[in-house]
């Protein structure tokens, strides 16, 4: 019989106080207001090892939520992701208090050039020994494009077109700038580093120009993990040839094969196996000693559960609690404010009393389940083998209550059935945690074409004339 697939177990996390689950943050001790301190950090990380998680995802935007009644108030008023911090600080704190827990980081290729970015993840993977993943996003919020001097938002497939060129950079510099050997540390001979092998990359590309060399040295896994979340055709083309982990929401679990499939023909195509690929879902999870438990938290939750939230997060360009609840959604929305939501398809038949409905409830995203630990370990089986998934990234509604209810209770459950690892293995990178296959970039995937100097330019001359 085929071995059973082994859940990836991440906490979705953000540096803020409402990251998602909008008005929780007030449920009885919810400690996220301690975003600031850096005891939460220690203290999460902790219990996240202790209880065999294998990261911390930690999402991140670079602006305000301010579409949604035309301003940011509704955002500032709920925490809704202002006040935030820099996802990468809080790593190496965390890091220090851990052995084997992995870091997601996100950080978007649409507004900061890439040479320092490059440096500040390899500083990362060095200090954590390889623990660093990056989520790599392009941003959506056009307040972001603004706050680095844009008028509005960069459009969307010339986003995904910057990120491409990003991508190939950060390859020249941590995979091509220095050879493994390159260190030789010799005190009698004074020779620190060998510069036969330390070269620069002389990028000369259409948004960046990067000489080089790369300033850290190779950190273990040189390239960290790489997320991404995506399903536009655009999107899955860079997925198809960079992302090793992606991250997806989605409505339903058709949406989620969909993306599956999309993601796996891309890879193909850009010549990796599909399996170089992994899918980990945003998993809505609400568990109970009984059925009874599970519901009444979920019932809580659903209380406090902050509509007007939700609304500014999904950017919509209108506002539906200025209708009565019976107007039809085709009504009211124009043609062009179809992308309501960023995650939602709009009928327009429905009504706006059952299109808020659809926000008021506290269980998200296309894997949500309430229930005993048995029932969560039912559902969570069946996403993995009958959807596809190789993971998920545990939404929190309570911090962290959240992580310590499903530490108690449902990983025993997932270990007694093989599905969860029962130790972590001594040493280990992140990226052989996920695919068991060593530390760095597999051979056939494109950022390894520029190991030990190949495909970069012989000099500065050779990369202005090429
Ligand atoms: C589960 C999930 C988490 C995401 N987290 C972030 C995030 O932290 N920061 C961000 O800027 N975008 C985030 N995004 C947005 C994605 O980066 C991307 O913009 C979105 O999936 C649309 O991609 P597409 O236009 O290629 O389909 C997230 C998306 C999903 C589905």
């Amino acid at each position: 019989m085929a071995e059973k697939k082994r859940l990836i177990l991440n906490l979705f996390e953000m540096n803020c106080v409402s990251h998602i689950t909008h008005g929780l943050w007030r449920l009885p001790d919810n400690n996220r207001e301690r975003f600031n301190d850096i005891e939460y950090w220690i203290e999460l990380a902790k219990l996240l090892e202790d209880g065999g998680f294998d990261a911390v995802f930690l999402a991140d935007v670079v602006g305000t939520y301010d579409v949604f009644r035309g301003s940011a108030d509704t955002s500032i008023r709920e925490g809704l992701q202002i006040p935030n911090n820099d996802p990468a600080v809080v790593v190496p704190a965390m890091a220090a208090v851990t052995k084997h827990l992995g870091f997601g980081i996100t950080f978007s290729t649409t507004y900061e050039p890439p040479f320092a970015w490059a440096r500040r993840l390899s500083t990362l993977d060095h200090l954590t020994k390889g623990r660093v993943g990056w989520n790599i996003v392009t941003s959506y919020l056009p307040n972001a494009a603004r706050n680095f001097g844009h008028s509005g938002e960069v459009e969307h497939d010339h986003r995904y077109e910057i990120a491409d060129e990003y991508l190939d950079v950060l390859y020249k510099l941590w995979e091509g700038s220095w050879d493994d050997d390159a260190i030789l540390a010799d005190r009698e001979g004074n020779v620190f580093a060998d510069p036969a092998k330390i070269r620069a990359i002389f990028h000369h590309g259409k948004h960046f120009t990067v000489e080089g060399p790369h300033l850290p040295s190779p950190s273990r896994q040189r390239t960290p993990l790489l997320f991404s979340a995506t399903a536009s055709a655009a999107g899955t083309a860079f997925a198809g040839k960079h992302t090793e982990v992606v991250f997806t929401g989605g409505p339903t679990k058709e949406f989620v094969q969909k993306t599956i499939e999309n993601v796996r023909a891309a890879a193909v195509e850009a010549g990796r196996a599909a399996h170089d690929v992994r899918f980990v879902a945003i998993g809505s999870v609400i568990v109970g000693r009984t059925q009874s438990e599970a519901e009444a938290k979920r019932a809580e939750f659903d209380r406090l559960s902050s509509v007007d939230g939700q609304l500014a997060h999904a950017a919509l360009p209108w506002d539906p609690t200025a209708y009565p609840p019976e107007t039809k959604l085709g009504d009211v929305i124009g043609e062009d404010d179809g992308g309501i939501g960023r995650w939602r398809d709009v009928d327009g038949e429905q009504t706006v009393g059952e299109f808020l409905a659809g926000f008021s409830q506290a269980g998200r995203g296309p894997f949500a389940t309430t229930g005993t630990p048995e029932k969560v370990a039912d559902d969570i089986e069946s996403w993995l083998d009958d959807v596809g998934i190789d993971g998920i990234n545990l939404l929190q509604y309570h911090s962290y209550d959240t992580a310590k209810d499903f530490i108690e209770l449902v990983v025993p459950v997932l270990r007694e059935r093989g599905r969860l690892r029962t130790h972590y293995d001594e040493s280990e990178s992140l990226r052989d945690r996920v695919f068991g296959a060593g530390d760095r970039l597999p051979d056939r995937h494109y950022g390894a074409r520029y190991r030990g100097g190949t495909h970069l330019p012989a000099d500065r001359a050779a990369a202005f004339s090429g």
